[in-house]
């Protein structure tokens, strides 16, 4: 029995595949979690850094963490795993659905990527419909305000309690209906409606192949799971496409 090759098959049979990915796969570019023994959870609150009310009573406080973020990922590079889905992408029917904000996918050279919880490149105003994506870094001003009606911009992420970008769920929620297969990497699967998409491809027929380096609730719907790094796992999988 070789799942890896399983894996490969499954994938190469596909019509239709997602790749639903979450902080794990950039964490071996040195970006750190949310969840888990480093993760930013653990050492930040975030209702005092990820929310609108947070943002509104401090948007300094909000920003310099946002910048500190925005300095560790723009000195990160895509690793293994970025890179082999997006050589696959070249190869395989894949859509990209991510609930990162570190763009690091596109940075890879994947071209068909749907971001979830916005982008921390981007900044838009709270008040008037401006935005910008600023890839400065520190920025030049904390916080920096909008050049058209003078308000805060805020970083263009979903925060707790916020909706996600109406026109990308939708994309992803039909796209889940039609997967022959979703490929899950790196993520706790536990922030919804994000985590739903799995269950979707699932319920609707499709096979689920989960990467992480522990179990999650998403292993329980899993058709296969590989218990470990994502570059390991996707570059074993390679071997057989
Ligand atoms: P989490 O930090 O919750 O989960 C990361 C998962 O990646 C964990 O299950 C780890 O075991 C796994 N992992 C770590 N290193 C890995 C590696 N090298 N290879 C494979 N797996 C690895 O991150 P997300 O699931 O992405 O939301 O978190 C979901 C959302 O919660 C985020 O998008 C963010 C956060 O609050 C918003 O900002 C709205």
């Amino acid at each position: 029995m070789n799942l890896y090759k399983d894996a490969a098959n499954l994938l190469k049979e596909a019509k239709n595949i997602l790749v639903f990915t979450g902080a794990g796969i950039s964490a071996e570019s040195g970006i750190p979690t949310f969840r888990g023994k480093d993760g930013l959870w653990n050492k930040y609150n975030p209702q005092e850094l990820a929310t609108l009310e947070a943002f509104l009573k401090n948007p300094k406080l909000v920003w310099e963490w946002y910048d500190f973020r925005r300095k560790l990922i723009k000195e990160a590079k895509p690793n293994l795993a970025h890179l082999t889905l997006a050589k696959w992408e070249k190869i395989l029917p894949i859509t990209i659905i991510t609930q990162n904000v570190d763009e690091l996918h596109q940075r890879a050279g994947s071209k068909n990527v749907i971001e979830l919880h916005g982008n921390i490149w981007t900044l838009k105003c709270l008040s008037c419909s401006y935005q910008e994506k600023n890839y400065e870094v520190p920025l030049k001003k904390i916080p920096p305000i909008c050049p058209k009606c003078h308000d805060l911009l805020r970083p263009g992420v979903v925060w707790f309690g916020e909706a996600l970008p109406e026109d990308a769920l939708k994309k992803a929620f039909a796209l889940a209906q039609n997967a022959d297969v979703c490929l899950v990497i790196g993520t706790s699967g536990v922030v919804f409606p994000a985590a739903q998409i799995p269950y979707i491809v699932k319920e609707t027929g499709g096979k689920v192949i989960e990467i992480n380096l522990e179990p999650t609730p998403i292993s329980e719907i899993a058709d296969i799971s590989f218990f470990e790094k994502a570059s390991e796992a996707l570059r074993k999988i390679d071997k057989y496409l």
